[in-house]
């Protein structure tokens, strides 16, 4: 197991408002994801990755400027993927970096649905592609990084109702429901 707070301590300090709410968000995260993988029979080496890699997956929101989540960086919230994956690589974990940029939406973003939205990212598909990612991409769908409401798991209507405007997801989000439950 690598050891995943240290690499969480170097970005974001221990005494800040942004650290508390980001181990609250990750580790809520990380319980689900793992319980999903545990039903799933997923071997153990795969359960570690996705606690580890669940645990590093927002690290990027440090460099964006989301004042309400404590974080003053310079990029838009959306950037967190990019940064995060930037951060993983130069930790060495680069299938985790995978992690950090393909956690959005279900199971990713497609380069029609960047451009189609003006999304602040690179006009490439980003899309989760193994177990492992889609898993903590879905788990992730439960908690919000919102510091009011960091303890609630979303209900199922709830995230459908958010996916209402990308009819795709929405459908691919109810598959996987049947799949992984929650
Ligand atoms: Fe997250």
């Amino acid at each position: 197991m690598i050891p995943y707070f240290s690499i969480i301590e170097k970005y974001l300090n221990p005494t800040s408002k942004a650290f508390r709410i980001y181990v609250v968000h990750v580790t809520n995260v990380t319980h689900l994801a793992l319980k999903i993988g545990k039903r799933l029979g997923l071997k153990e080496g795969q359960l570690e990755f996705i606690e580890e890699a669940c645990m590093l997956h927002d690290i990027g929101i440090v460099k964006t400027n989301s004042p309400e989540i404590g974080c003053y960086g310079e990029l838009p919230y959306l950037r967190h993927l990019t940064a995060g994956r930037k951060i993983l690589k130069k930790e060495g974990l680069p299938l985790h970096a995978r992690v950090a940029a393909n956690h959005v939406g279900v199971g990713g973003l497609s380069k029609e649905t960047i451009k189609g939205e003006k999304l602040p990212l690179p006009h490439k598909d980003i899309l989760c592609e193994t177990i492992e990612e889609k898993v903590i991409s879905y788990a992730d769908l439960f908690y919000s990084k919102n510091p009011d409401n960091l303890w609630r798991k979303k209900s199922y209507e709830e995230i459908k109702v958010k996916l209402q405007k990308r009819p795709e997801q929405l459908g691919l989000f109810e598959q996987w429901y049947e799949l992984f439950g929650e």
